[in-house]
């Protein structure tokens, strides 16, 4: 599908079907999503631009390669993006982190926003949105419209997860914004959840029901 990326990384794959295991602990999901999230921020930065910069090593001087531009932003969809998140600065520590903080009404599975905060300047900067799970997609659709009203232009949803409804929703409403996932599921049941899927990502990181 156009700017949907698939991540079938075999280590990618071999983690999330782990992760998929209702007898996964809590604490090995957490793990297990934070060393994800290490190998979906590598695909996800693998085309960012470069320019190059002249150095001394012990020997020399060359133009070695370094990334161009500003600092990156991750945009973490709170509460399950910051499980995204930690591992992404890890690789990244440098980037600016947003925070949008939603959550989905069980019954009308509409986002209701409780919190926003974003570094200044987000027009000069690749954002690129982070959430483990891709369902109905009415949550990223509104956290990307956010990021937009605060002047975002250049971004990427990263998730774990898709539904296929929820990759068309969102590319519908958002068609200048690629979708990266490590996978897309079948479908949504009737309570908005991905099937076969993993469960609530939230839930399962943090230990609540
Ligand atoms: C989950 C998930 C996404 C959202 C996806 O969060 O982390 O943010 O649901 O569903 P959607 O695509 O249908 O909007 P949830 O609302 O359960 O909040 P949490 O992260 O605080 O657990
Ligand atoms: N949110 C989750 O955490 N899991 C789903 O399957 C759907 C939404």
């Amino acid at each position: 599908m156009d700017g949907v990326i698939i991540i079938d990384h075999p280590l990618v794959q071999h983690k999330l079907t782990i992760m998929r295991k209702k007898e996964t602990s809590t604490a090995g999901f957490r793990r297990l999503l934070r060393e994800i999230s290490t190998l979906l921020c590598y695909e996800v930065t693998r085309n960012l631009e470069m320019t190059s910069e002249r150095i001394e090593t012990p020997l020399t001087t060359m133009d070695a390669p370094v990334l161009e531009g500003k600092k990156l932003v991750f945009a973490s969809i709170l509460r399950a993006g910051n499980g995204l998140l930690e591992g992404m600065l890890d690789l990244v520590p440098a980037a600016r982190v947003a925070h949008v903080g939603l959550y989905r009404d069980e019954t009308t599975l509409e986002p209701v926003e409780y919190y926003f905060k974003a570094p200044e300047q987000l027009g000069n900067r690749l954002v690129i949105v982070v959430d483990p799970m891709l369902a109905t997609a009415n949550s990223a659709i509104l956290a990307v419209e956010r990021l937009k009203q605060q002047g975002a232009s250049n971004i990427r949803f990263l998730c774990l997860l898709a539904a296929p409804e929820g990759v068309q929703n969102f590319r519908s409403a958002h068609p200048d914004v690629p979708v990266y996932t490590a996978a897309i599921d079948s479908h949504l049941n009737d309570l908005g959840y991905i099937v076969p899927g993993l469960g609530d990502a939230g839930d399962r990181m943090y230990g609540t029901k």
